[in-house]
């Protein structure tokens, strides 16, 4: 028979009926008479309980039933006595499909999420790991839906790239050169022209440069990939591989651009509260009491819009009242995320979309304002988080563009395509780019970004 999803199958009540699921066996408890089996497939965060009569079955065959062990059960789907749940299965047929052993790592409760990430291949199969994936899937889904209804194209831009858009210097090399034999030039340097490419390449930091290309042809265009930066920073926001959403839009300006990040991320977290329910639940108990209502509080809020010099003089006046900071506060530094936290959870109490940055401490494509000293980037910092979206109106004149990649010494080799943008037909444009970890992060509650990502990458590890 084919099998049922549990999640299908909680929904039923043609009681009576013959029913087959499939899971792994989340726990067995019960007396010399009975059994009771919660069993679980992951298409959601409920267990069935599969009542198994004793004397119905071989007494071999339910020691092998033990936690963490896979199961096809037939039976009867029957209206459940017992209080927690509303059916049950009335067990006929127990086939175990794989056994487990009392070595299986994932056998108690309560475990901490750093001996989970030593499991991170078997971690999957915990409850709370299962309901951050179904969320994950839910965010990705809602990404291309409110993409889709609004008229952009998904546009898929290259991993491997010759140009580095942040210009951070934060990328992994791409090669297939002999490491142990490298060629180098008269001067020294690594000799690229017998590498594949042809020349030096890299993992890309960001899809934007390219995006741009896509916008100023088709309109509005986003993309959703892979994005790699090699910043040895070891905190709880940062990975070495994390996936990133660039909507990139043409002929509009900077309060337009922060309308559409605000709609966009409303939109993402109503998502979650409309079709994520049982796993928010879960999680609402489980790691954060305040989850789902900090959910609601960004869906009904109308954002801060701030700007960059406003904040500063915020904090300024908080250091002022003897507020301790870890990193001193003035006017020109890039906000460390404690600066950012002070001002969501503390000062406004509401995510805040910061603009009008220090053109130093932002990248050479951003609009600069008439004052010559500021640019039009914008971030999005939300309570927990900080940054979760870094964006920007672009500059859009050949010749202060060219200033700009003049002061930053930007090699222009590998540049030229992208200047062509603004020589052939320029038009005004902006976008950004959303951190996926850091929306799953916000919407599970969870600590770690590690967490968030089934197979995190990040300094010094590339397990699984
Ligand atoms: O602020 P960032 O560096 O901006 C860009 O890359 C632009 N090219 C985006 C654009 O305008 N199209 O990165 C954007 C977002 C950050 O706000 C953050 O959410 C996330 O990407 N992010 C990271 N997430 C996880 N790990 C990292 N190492 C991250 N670096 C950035
Ligand atoms: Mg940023």
């Amino acid at each position: 028979m084919k099998r049922t999803k549990i999640i299908e199958l909680l929904q039923r009540t043609d009681y009576g009926t013959q029913v087959t699921v499939c899971g792994w066996v989340r726990t067995r408890r019960g007396s010399k008479a009975v059994n009771f089996i919660a069993l679980n497939d992951g298409s959601t965060i409920k267990n069935v309980q599969i009542v198994a009569d004793v004397e119905r079955f071989d007494e071999e065959l339910l020691k092998q039933v033990t936690t963490g062990a896979c199961l096809r059960v037939t039976g009867t789907l029957v209206e459940s006595q017992g209080a927690g749940q509303a059916s049950e299965i009335q067990a006929t047929e127990i086939e175990v499909l794989g056994t487990c052993g009392a070595d299986y790592p994932m056998q108690k409760k309560g475990q901490s999420f750093e001996y989970m990430r030593q499991h991170g291949h078997l971690r999957l199969r915990t409850n709370t790991f299962g309901a951050i994936m179904r969320i994950r899937h839910q965010m990705a889904y809602a990404i291309h839906t409110y993409f889709h209804k609004h008229g952009y194209y998904y546009f898929h831009t290259p991993l491997i790239t010759a140009s580095d858009c942040e210009g951070a210097g934060q990328m992994f090399q791409v090669t297939t050169k002999n490491l142990y034999d490298l060629k180098k030039n008269a001067d020294g340097k690594i000799d690229y022209s017998d590498d594949f490419f042809g020349k030096q390449t890299s993992l890309t930091v960001s899809g934007q440069l390219e995006g741009e290309l896509g916008a100023t042809a088709l309109g509005a265009i986003y993309t959703f990939g892979p994005t790699f930066r090699a910043e040895n920073s070891n905190t709880p926001r940062h990975l070495a591989e994390f996936w990133m959403i660039e909507p990139e839009v043409a002929f509009i300006d900077l309060e337009e651009l922060e309308d559409i990040e605000e709609d966009f991320i409303k939109y993402c977290v109503r998502w979650a509260l409309d079709h994520c329910q049982d796993d928010l639940e879960f999680l609402n108990k489980m790691i954060d009491k305040s989850l789902i209502e900090r959910l609601r509080s960004v869906c009904d809020t109308e954002f801060v819009r701030l700007d960059y010099t406003e904040g500063i003089r915020i904090l300024e006046e908080a250091v002022a009242k003897g507020e301790k900071f870890e990193f001193p506060v003035s006017w020109g530094m890039d906000l460390a995320s404690e600066h950012e936290r002070y001002l969501v959870e503390r000062h406004f109490n509401k995510p805040v979309i910061m603009s009008g940055y220090p053109k130093e401490i932002k990248a050479f494509y951003m609009k600069m304002n008439a004052d010559g000293k500021t640019v039009q980037g914008t971030d999005v910092l939300f309570p927990q988080i900080g940054e979760i979206i870094g964006g920007s109106v672009r500059e859009e004149d050949y010749d202060k563009l060219m200033e700009q990649i003049k002061e930053r010494d930007i090699p222009m080799k590998d540049m030229w395509w992208y200047l062509d943008t603004r020589r052939f037909g320029s038009c005004p444009h902006g976008g950004f780019g959303l951190g996926f970890e850091r929306l799953i992060l916000f919407v599970t509650g969870m600590q770690n970004i590690r967490d968030v990502i089934p197979f995190p990458r990040t300094p010094k590890t590339a397990e699984f």
